[in-house]
């Protein structure tokens, strides 16, 4: 019975567009019977299509507003960052109190959420979140930004191919053969290798552009063909495996060989990505202008400012007959397989952070030291303190 005695909150995700939610009656079930008692808001499972009812069934119980789930919890599980909630007129960090617990994808170095985490120290919130979650092997199945890029990749090509104003797959007809869709997917990480494998299984041909020479590998084995852009594997691949930011000359060269293939492409998957930098541009306007009519981007790094210079964020626009897909929150478009990933995830990650009804942030663990961002009325998550200018 590790969460004996623990009152675990789950309110009604906020933020525009998101249907997820952070917990199913399948984990709801699992607390309650490791002791805990779960609140859930009415209807914080709709949009998932989880009704109160199947959490009733389980044993949760039901309230009608957020208020009633900050005040009688002493851990909150959420998918999104706290926002302003219009309806009550409060931002959700005004409902919480000191010494809570709240469990979420805060983003703590992006600029936009400084305002938040500041208020999240000065409430007293021991705050921690899934971003960062680090990327080792005990830690994988409590990796919510793995499961996120999962859905992404899938859905992101679903989106392009929807766009697309021709078929993806050779078709025989009695006038003819239409040739399949030529894809390109610049970045072959999670998100980039589903992108890949969905664009495959429509009957795509497929192209891979990586800097690293394992996902290169990958790629290869899905069936892309790769195209080198030739930059030294010493120059590309950082501490850890991943991918640093390249100097000047050496995107420079990149773009330069992009640009002499992208005219073949019809559909474009960006997921570029240096972690904790700024995505690089890749795809400038004049490679837009010089790619076919009616072909597609869809720019799935865009939370990190995107791959393709003319890429506008949350927005789908078209230019000069090409579409630019800049939607945000792609997983939040597959809430159903989205939530059961992160309830899990979620679920992992509280679990290993109990012990004895208790959370010791102080223990020596790299998964706690690496997620925590608040510790009552400081701000400890380091990516957060560097991007807000204060070092620890
Ligand atoms: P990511 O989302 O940070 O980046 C996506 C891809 O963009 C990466 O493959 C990166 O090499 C590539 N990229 C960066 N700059 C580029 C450029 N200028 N041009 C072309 N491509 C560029 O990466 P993601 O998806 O988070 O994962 C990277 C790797 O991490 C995976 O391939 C996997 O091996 C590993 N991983 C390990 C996990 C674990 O051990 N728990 C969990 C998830 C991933």
């Amino acid at each position: 019975m590790k969460f004996k005695g623990l009152t675990i909150g789950v309110p009604k995700e906020i933020m525009e567009g998101e249907n997820r939610v952070a917990a199913i009656p399948e984990t709801v079930s699992k607390m309650i019977d490791e002791g805990a008692r779960v609140i859930i808001q009415s209807e914080a499972g709709r949009g998932s299509h989880f009704d109160d009812i199947d959490y009733k069934q389980v044993g949760a119980e039901i309230v009608e507003n957020a208020e009633q789930v900050y005040q009688n919890s002493d851990i909150i599980l959420k998918v999104k960052e706290p926002l302003f909630n219009k309806e009550l007129n409060k931002h959700e960090v005004d409902m919480m109190k000191k010494g809570q617990y709240l469990i979420t994808f805060l983003h703590p170095a992006s600029p936009e959420n400084h305002t938040m985490i500041k208020k999240l120290a000065e409430k007293g919130v021991i705050s921690f979140t899934l971003d960062s979650i680090p990327r080792i092997s005990k830690a994988q199945q409590m990796d919510a930004l793995t499961s996120m890029s999962t859905v992404a990749g899938y859905k992101g090509f679903l989106m392009a191919a929807n766009y697309l104003p021709k078929f993806i797959p050779l078709i025989t007809t009695a006038v003819g053969t239409i040739k399949p869709a030529n894809v390109l997917v610049i970045g072959t990480g999670v998100a980039g290798l589903q992108a890949l494998a969905t664009a495959k299984r429509l009957g795509a041909i497929v192209y891979a552009i990586d800097v690293r020479s394992d996902a290169r590998e990958q790629a290869q084995s899905l069936g892309a063909k790769i195209i080198d852009v030739g930059i030294p594997e010493e120059i590309a691949v950082g501490s850890g495996g991943y991918a640093k930011k390249l100097p000047d000359e050496w995107l420079d060269k990149e773009r330069s060989i992009i640009k002499e293939h992208i005219s073949n492409f019809d559909i474009i998957i960006l997921t570029a990505l240096v972690p904790g930098k700024v995505a690089p541009i890749l795809i400038t306007r004049d490679m837009v202008e010089s790619l076919k009519g009616g072909s597609v981007i869809v720019d799935i790094s865009i939370d990190q400012g995107g791959n393709c210079e003319l890429t506008e964020p949350g927005k789908i626009v078209k230019k000069n007959g090409i579409t630019i897909i800049g939607t945000k929150n792609i997983p939040g478009m597959l809430p159903l397989s989205s939530t059961w990933l992160f309830s899990k995830n979620i679920y992992n990650f509280l679990s290993y952070i109990i012990q004895d009804s208790k959370i010791n942030i102080y223990r020596e663990d790299e998964i706690i030291t690496s997620t925590l961002v608040t510790d009552g009325n400081k701000i400890v998550h380091p990516g957060a303190l560097e991007a807000m200018g204060i070092y620890k």
